[in-house]
């Protein structure tokens, strides 16, 4: 069965929209840890956060939390920066997905380039942590093969392009492609970003899929319906995945 992750990082960007440090006596609201557990309590297979090295949404504190709150699994989204990775290792998520990440973007806009030294390394170091470790890349044969040379065990198909594309057809290609070949190599098979309720099922074509990671479209749909009903809606939108 297709799983869902549950990315509550937009929850946290609404709280930072009025919380700062300062404003002690605000009650920081809406708190991302209530989120996890709604969703948990509505089905969600797993908790995702990206911890960023400009804390622009999810905070120090809300990982130490969760870490201890979530039931299902907790999947940490995070660049290969020393910093975060010491967290990583101390923090011990369940997953970890190592994504690019530039301070100017508005979200994880590309995929990474697992070409370069410090990536089998890092990834070496969270395993030995006892960290599963995914990698966030683009439906890029170079960097599916990258990634199982590096060590990886999973990576998680950049869905970004498909999302945006207004003929789906070659995007979509693009994504069968990189699973096949995933799959031939040992790799597990993720997907995220940009998935909502209406481009859900146009993915499941691409085999092997375990988990997709969905944020925004959740979220979004959650102030209309509560986070509750919104997952009910999404985890019937993913029924049908035939894996
Ligand atoms: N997967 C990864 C690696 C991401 O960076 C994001 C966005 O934070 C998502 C999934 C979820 O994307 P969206 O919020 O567009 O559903």
């Amino acid at each position: 069965m297709l799983q869902l992750g549950v990315n509550i990082d937009h929850v946290a960007t609404l709280r930072q929209a009025r919380y700062k440090a300062g404003h002690e006596g605000m009650t920081p609201e809406p708190d991302p840890v209530a989120a996890a557990a709604e969703v948990e309590a509505a089905g969600a297979h797993g908790i995702t956060v990206h911890l960023r090295e400009d804390r622009r949404h999810i905070q120090d504190a809300d990982v130490q939390t969760l870490r201890k709150t979530i039931r299902t699994r907790m999947n940490l989204e995070m660049a290969d920066v020393p910093e975060i990775v010491a967290i990583a290792e101390a923090l011990k998520p369940d997953e970890v997905c190592i994504v690019p990440e530039r301070r100017a973007e508005v979200t994880t806009e590309g995929g990474l380039n697992v070409a370069g030294k410090s990536l089998p390394r890092t990834i070496a170091r969270l395993r030995k942590a006892g960290i599963v470790v995914s990698l966030f890349i683009a439906p890029d044969l170079k960097q599916v093969r990258a990634s199982a040379a590096a060590g990886a065990q999973f990576i998680e198909l950049h869905t970004g392009a498909y999302a945006n594309a207004r003929n789906k057809s070659l995007e979509l290609k693009r994504l069968v492609a990189a699973a096949e070949l995933a799959h031939e190599l040992g790799l597990r098979v993720n997907a995220g970003h940009g998935l909502t309720y209406q481009n859900v099922s146009g993915i499941f074509p691409v085999p092997h899929l375990e988990t997709l990671n969905i944020g925004h479209s959740i979220v979004s749909r959650a102030v209309f319906v509560g986070l509750r009903q919104a997952l009910t809606e999404m985890l019937a939108a993913m029924k049908g995945y035939p894996g």
